[in-house]
């Protein structure tokens, strides 16, 4: 059984996977990554194999250490003023490369950008820090379906196929992070995600695009609208549920499981994968309805989920 206690000493064992290009799962605050040396080609292959996920979609870089981003990446005062303020936390920063490493070119899928993030879990700091390399790590799932929150959803989906699963407990955020492109002079929002909207606006004193804004050019590459998916079919803002589905519920309703009796979206947004998965595997239900949830704050980023949840291409 690969799945190990975060304790030091399995975290070094980790760390020389990741150096001698092996993939480690570990804990982040929005969801487990499965990672890999950012410099070690056989490492990145391995992840988009064992994923089944396409090689034109790009991997985020986790850093430990603010100076990385500017060694390949082209950074300025907005960038660094995001890193400084929000990292380490649920924030991933899309900036233009540097020509200077074409090492990183698979994890980057060819592209002239790069995306990074500093997560806020002190296991998975340590990993970057012992493995002295940046580590690109995709939401540790196979392709298309629901997202990790516990080491034990990592095991579902991958078994033994990957080297080692550093278990840390529950995300605590539940969510993937927010993703902005600063690459142009308006600031962009690739995907909504841990980090409320409101409070980087709030932090900029500037407005940030949304696909409501431009709709046809923002999206991710990886951003394809069936994803998240669990293979029962899935409404959503369903207030009045059938007799086959599961109900995921969200403030004082009767239902299977509730999101967050006190309509709090972080709690909402923490058990969202978790929730999913076991409505996905009930056996006494054939298809699934979630409440509605309101699209503030985390809840942008939830309603971005079950909305690709719902979609059935
Ligand atoms: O919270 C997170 O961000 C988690 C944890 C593990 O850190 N990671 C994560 O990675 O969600 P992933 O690969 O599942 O999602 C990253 C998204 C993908 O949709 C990908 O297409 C997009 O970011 N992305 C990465 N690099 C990009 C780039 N250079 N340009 C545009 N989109 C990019
Ligand atoms: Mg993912």
């Amino acid at each position: 059984m690969s799945i190990k206690a975060a304790n030091t000493e399995n975290i070094l064992q980790a760390a020389q996977i990741i150096k001698d290009g092996g993939l480690v799962s570990f804990p982040t605050e929005t969801v487990y990554g499965l990672g890999a040396n950012v410099y070690n080609s056989f490492g990145v292959a391995h992840i988009f194999a064992v994923k089944k996920r396409p090689t034109f979609n790009p991997l985020i870089s986790h850093i430990a250490d603010i100076d990385f981003m500017s060694e390949y990446a082209q950074t300025d005062s907005r960038a660094i003023a995001l890193a400084k303020k929000f990292w380490p936390g649920p924030l991933t920063l899309l900036l233009n490369r540097k020509d200077n490493n074409p090492s990183i070119d698979l994890a980057c899928a060819g592209l002239p950008s790069i995306t990074v993030r500093m997560p806020n879990n002190p296991i998975a700091l340590e990993l970057i820090k012992q493995s002295q390399v940046p580590i690109v790590a995709p939401s540790a799932n196979i392709s298309q379906s629901i997202s990790p929150t516990t080491a034990q959803h990592v095991y579902d989906d991958f078994g033994e196929k990957i080297d080692m699963i550093l278990d840390g407990g529950p995300c605590s955020v539940g969510v993937e992070s927010t993703i902005l492109d600063l690459t142009s002079k308006q600031i962009r929002l690739l995907r909504a995600g841990g980090l409320a909207i409101e409070e980087i606006q709030a932090f900029l004193g500037e407005k940030i695009l949304t696909s409501e804004d431009i709709p046809a050019k923002i999206t991710a590459p990886g951003q394809m609208s069936k994803h998240y998916a669990p293979k029962k079919a899935t409404r959503i803002n369903v207030t009045t549920p059938q007799e086959d589905e599961f109900f995921i519920g969200f403030g004082n309703m009767e239902c299977q499981l509730n999101l967050s009796k006190t309509q709090d979206l972080h709690e909402a947004a923490g058990n969202l994968f978790a929730y999913l998965r076991t409505a996905n595997e009930d056996a006494n239900t054939s298809k699934i309805a979630i409440a509605p949830i309101p699209n503030i704050g985390l809840g942008l980023a939830i309603n971005d989920r079950i909305i690709r949840a719902s979609k059935k291409e």
